[in-house]
């Protein structure tokens, strides 16, 4: 175990809260002293824990430790084996037998100076077992890689003797247990990967620890409590991911001195409070995820200094104020804004045209109003723009329909009115178009069987008038049609079994002009699952 006593003494700086410490030294043993660090916080039982210390004291000190080689190496090895039950794809049971010389193993590849194993990815194998105490004997690794396998149980504790470990990846598993602290003696450690498992407690402090840090991953567990404010020491963190666990509290301050950040993502917690006010210190950030929070008050003007930003993702907050103008003045690279679920009201700003890489914009389900701006015509990149349930007023400008690669079009619930152009055959991309419970007049153009791509199209809850002419949603990969409670009129064309052949849902309810038969060839229609046509005086045949 090589934990030096200025390890200690530095650990023991940062650390006021332990209250109960043993350092027990074994200068027999090597060269270099042995020590072993106890401690136990008041909450914990004492009992239990000294127990459970004494334990693992009794395991390191065991001379073993003294001489281990590449036979160690291959000892813990077998040891994990032992402990896998199932290998669906026999990766292990081939290839890992000591008739091959451990370095030739799958997965597992040896240090060319000490011929020690110095990385081990079995990483996708789809592997099921847990890992034993002797893995904590391959004390030459820097690499280890169980991500996306069966692997359960909690990580014994004597994996904190892999004091070499750079890299820690053992996501996508099924490990339980509370997040060990003991990953604070991990000092190399570059790159730790806990996502996707049923990890529980807080985020230990200890972490402060792992100053070379850059990657921390807790994505989607089951962790607990607050951020601790010393996360905001690790200087070298790129990316921080607490994304999807049970986090409460307000976003440290301290986190704004992780200034090398380029991707930090809170969302999916229960986060209260302000977005910090410097939250420009962070400014190489390129993503920014806070979604499904409880955060409130406004943007912050700071965040105009993360020019490097490409990702805003504000969702589902109670987040307000307005939108600022200077935004895409400023963050010119901006691919990707949610803002959607929150409580932002004003206008669209006049700024937007500038947010020229924008590929995504939603700012649905807020109090936005005033007019859509046209500038956003100049958005040449946009493949996504929902504004539903906003309070948006005026005509759809011109300028939208020069935007090719737009995708989805959603307006939804708004208070846009005036025709639908027939210059929509330029939007050939168009996967989506609702542009329902709006206040659109005129004919549907018959351009719309231009957009070849459609799979769904919802114009209900409008004024549209003119003849139905079904005929024109002869687009073949449709499978939602909406046009509810229009002033449509005309019939369903006999051919729908053939020109529609993926529809799934039709709505054809308050059409009051409506009239015929339903044609027969619906019936060839088999993925039909909803055919609405209430309150029209189409006749049964
Ligand atoms: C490893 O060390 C043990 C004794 O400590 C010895 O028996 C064994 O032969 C060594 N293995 C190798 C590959 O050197
Ligand atoms: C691992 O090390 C412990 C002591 O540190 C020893 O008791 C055990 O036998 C070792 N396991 C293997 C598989 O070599
Ligand atoms: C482990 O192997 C997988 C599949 O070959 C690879 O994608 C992954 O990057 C490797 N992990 C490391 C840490 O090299
Ligand atoms: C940020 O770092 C500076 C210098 O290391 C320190 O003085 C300050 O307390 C830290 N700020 C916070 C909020 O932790
Ligand atoms: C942006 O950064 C500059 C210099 O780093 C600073 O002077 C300015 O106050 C910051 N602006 C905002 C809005 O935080
Ligand atoms: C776009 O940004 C530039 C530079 O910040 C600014 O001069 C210009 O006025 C902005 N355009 C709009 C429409 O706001
Ligand atoms: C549309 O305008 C009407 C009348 O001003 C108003 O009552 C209604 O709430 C508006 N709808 C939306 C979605 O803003
Ligand atoms: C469409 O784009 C072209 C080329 O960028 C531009 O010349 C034209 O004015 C635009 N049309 C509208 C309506 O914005
Ligand atoms: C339709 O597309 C053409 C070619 O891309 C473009 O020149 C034209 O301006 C577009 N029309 C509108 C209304 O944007
Ligand atoms: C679809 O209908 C339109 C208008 O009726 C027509 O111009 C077009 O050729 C039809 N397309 C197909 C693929 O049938
Ligand atoms: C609805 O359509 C009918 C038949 O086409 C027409 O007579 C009537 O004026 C229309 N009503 C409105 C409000 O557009
Ligand atoms: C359904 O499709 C088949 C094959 O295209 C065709 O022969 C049949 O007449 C169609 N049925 C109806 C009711 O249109």
């Amino acid at each position: 175990m090589k934990i030096s006593s200025k390890d200690i003494l530095n650990f023991l700086k940062t650390k006021r809260e332990i209250s109960l410490l043993f350092i027990v030294s074994k200068p027999q043993v090597t060269s270099h002293t042995i020590f072993l660090l106890i401690y136990a916080t008041m909450e914990k039982a004492f009992a239990s824990c000294l127990l459970t210390h004494l334990l693992l004291h009794y395991a390191m000190a065991s001379s073993a430790m003294t001489h281990t080689n590449i036979t160690t190496d291959q000892l813990a090895l077998l040891s994990l084996k032992s402990q896998i039950i199932s290998d669906p794809f026999h990766f292990l049971d081939e290839s890992w037998s000591p008739a091959i010389s451990v370095c030739h193993w799958v997965g597992v590849t040896c240090g060319s100076r000490h011929q020690r194993v110095k990385s081990l990815n079995l990483s996708n194998l789809a592997l099921m077992g847990s890992i034993p105490r002797d893995f904590g004997n391959l004390t030459f690794l820097a690499t280890l890689d169980l991500g996306s396998n069966n692997f359960h149980g909690n990580l014994p504790q004597e994996m904190a003797r892999l004091h070499r470990l750079k890299f820690l990846d053992i996501s996508f598993n099924n490990f339980i247990g509370e997040v060990p602290s003991w990953f604070g003696f991990l000092h190399e450690l570059q790159v730790l990967n806990l996502g996707y498992n049923s990890f529980t407690g807080s985020i230990p402090s200890s972490f402060s620890n792992i100053s070379t840090l850059e990657t921390l991953n807790l994505r989607s567990n089951f962790i607990e409590g607050q951020i601790p404010k010393v996360i905001g020491s690790l200087i070298n963190l790129r990316e921080l991911n607490l994304r999807g666990n049970k986090l409460i509290g307000s976003i440290p301050l301290s986190l704004l001195n992780a200034s090398r950040l380029e991707s930090l993502d809170i969302s999916f917690n229960s986060l209260e409070g302000n977005i910090p006010e410097r939250i420009g210190n962070l400014h190489n950030l390129n993503e920014l995820g806070i979604q499904f929070n409880k955060l409130t008050g406004s943007i912050p003007l700071s965040i105009f200094n993360i020019s490097k930003i490409e990702v805003i993702a504000f969702t589902g907050n109670s987040l307000s104020g307005i939108l600022p103008n200077g935004l895409c003045n400023h963050l010119q690279i901006l691919k990707e804004l949610y803002l959607h679920k929150n409580n932002f009201h004003g206008h669209m700003p006049t700024s937007l045209s500038n947010c020229s890489e924008l590929q995504l914009l939603d700012l649905s389900v807020n109090d936005f109003d005033g007019p859509i701006h046209s500038g956003i015509g100049r958005l040449s990149n946009l493949q996504k723009l929902s504004l539903k349930y906003n309070h948006f007023t005026g005509i759809i400008p011109i300028s939208i329909f020069n935007i090719s690669s737009l995708q989805y079009l959603i307006l939804r619930r708004n208070n846009v009115s005036g025709y639908l152009p027939r210059e929509i055959d330029n939007l050939t991309k168009m996967q989506m178009l609702d542009l329902s419970e709006n206040m659109f007049i005129g004919e549907i153009p018959k351009e719309i069987s231009n957009l070849i791509e459609l799979e769904g199209i919802d114009l209900a809850y409008n004024s549209f008038s003119g003849s139905l002419a079904m005929e024109i949603f002869n687009i073949s990969g449709l499978r939602k049609i909406s046009l509810s409670f229009n002033n449509l009129s005309g019939t369903i064309p006999s051919n729908i079994g053939s020109v529609l052949p993926n529809i799934e849902e039709l709505y054809l309810m308050g059409l009051t002009y409506l009239v015929g038969t339903i044609p027969h060839s619906i019936s060839n229609c088999s993925k039909l699952t909803i055919l609405e046509l209430s309150y029209n005086q189409l006749r049964k045949t």
